[in-house]
C-alpha cells in the first residue's frame, strides 16, 4: 500500500497519538455502522423510537431488546486488524484511544480506552438511583427485528434499569470528555478512524487537536466533513490501511 512519502515518519516521530474512533473502525468485525447506505443501522431503524429517553420512557422492553440484540453482537465478534494495529502501536509511544464506539473491541484488542465519549454497551445503570447493573451471564438470546425483552431491575431500589449508552439529546459523560480534551493538549498526531464526522460535540475533537497543533490524519473508505481539515486522508478500510501504515512507520 503507498502512503504520501513523508507520513510513515511523521508518525514515527510521534510522541502521543490520539485515535479518535467511530463504529467504521469496528465494521470488519461485523458491527454495523450507523449512517453507511444500506447496512447502516439508521438506515433501518427509527433513532427517535430507540436511542432517545422519550423512546425508553415509552416502550422500554423495546428499547432494552434492541440495545440487547447490539450486545449480542459485540459478545460474538473480534476485534479485526484496525483494533490490533491501534493496540500494538502503544508499545511505540503514548496512545489515547478516544471512541464513540459503545463495545469492547479496543479492550479486547489490548488497547485502554481514555475516553468512551457515547457510553458503553456494558455499563448499564439504575435509571432512578444511577447505581450500576450487570447484565445477565451469558450472550442474550436475542433477533434483529424487534426483540422485546424487559429491561431488570435495580437491586439497591427497584428502578428501571437502562442501557448505558449516551442517547440523542443527552451531554457526554463528564469524565471522559474532559479525558479526550486533556489528551488533545499533548498530542501531536491524530488519527480519525471510521467515523462521519456528523455527530457533535464528538466531531469537535479532530477540529480542536489541528487547531492544537496536532498532524491529524484520516482512514475512511468515503469522504466526510473532515477532509479539508485532515493534513492527510486515507481512502480505504481500517483494517487494511492502519497495519500497513504503522508497520510502514516501523521500518521508517
Ligand atoms: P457513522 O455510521 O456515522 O459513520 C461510519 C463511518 O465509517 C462512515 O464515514 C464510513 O464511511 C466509515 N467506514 C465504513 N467502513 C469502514 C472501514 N472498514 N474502515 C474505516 N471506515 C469505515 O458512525 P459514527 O461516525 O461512529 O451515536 O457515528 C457517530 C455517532 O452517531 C455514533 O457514536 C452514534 C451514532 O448516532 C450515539 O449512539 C450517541
Ligand atoms: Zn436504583
Amino acid at each position: 500500500m503507498d502512503f504520501p512519502a513523508d507520513l510513515p515518519t511523521r508518525v514515527a516521530r510521534a510522541r502521543h497519538v490520539i485515535f479518535f474512533t467511530g463504529a467504521g473502525v469496528s465494521a470488519e468485525s461485523g458491527i454495523p455502522t450507523f449512517r453507511d447506505a444500506q447496512s447502516g443501522l439508521w438506515s433501518r431503524f427509527d433513532a427517535a423510537e430507540l436511542a432517545t429517553p422519550e423512546a425508553f420512557a415509552r416502550d422500554p422492553a423495546l428499547v432494552w431488546g434492541w440495545y440487547e440484540w447490539r450486545r449480542m453482537k459485540v459478545l460474538t465478534a473480534r476485534p479485526n486488524a484496525a483494533h490490533e494495529a491501534i493496540a500494538a502501536l502503544a508499545a511505540d509511544c503514548r496512545v489515547s484511544v478516544v471512541t464513540q464506539n459503545v463495545d469492547d473491541l479496543h479492550e479486547r484488542a489490548g488497547s485502554k480506552v481514555c475516553a468512551h465519549l457515547h457510553g458503553h454497551l456494558n455499563r448499564p445503570r439504575c435509571i432512578d438511583c444511577g447505581s450500576p447493573a450487570r447484565h445477565p451471564a451469558g450472550i442474550p438470546a436475542v433477533v434483529e427485528d424487534g426483540a422485546r425483552i424487559p429491561p431488570p431491575t435495580c437491586m439497591k431500589c427497584g428502578g428501571m434499569v437502562r442501557p448505558g449508552v449516551v442517547w440523542f439529546g443527552e451531554s457526554l459523560p463528564p469524565a471522559d470528555w474532559q479525558a479526550a480534551m486533556e489528551a488533545i493538549g499533548s498530542a501531536d498526531l491524530l488519527f480519525s478512524v471510521g467515523t462521519s464526522s456528523l455527530v457533535w460535540p464528538a466531531a469537535e475533537i479532530p477540529v480542536w487537536a489541528a487547531q492544537h497543533g496536532a498532524c491529524v490524519v484520516q482512514v475512511n473508505p468515503q469522504p466526510t466533513a473532515l477532509d479539508e481539515i485532515a493534513a492527510y486522508n486515507l481512502h480505504g478500510a481500517a483494517g487494511c490501511v492502519l497495519p500497513a501504515l504503522l508497520m510502514a512507520a516501523r521500518t521508517a
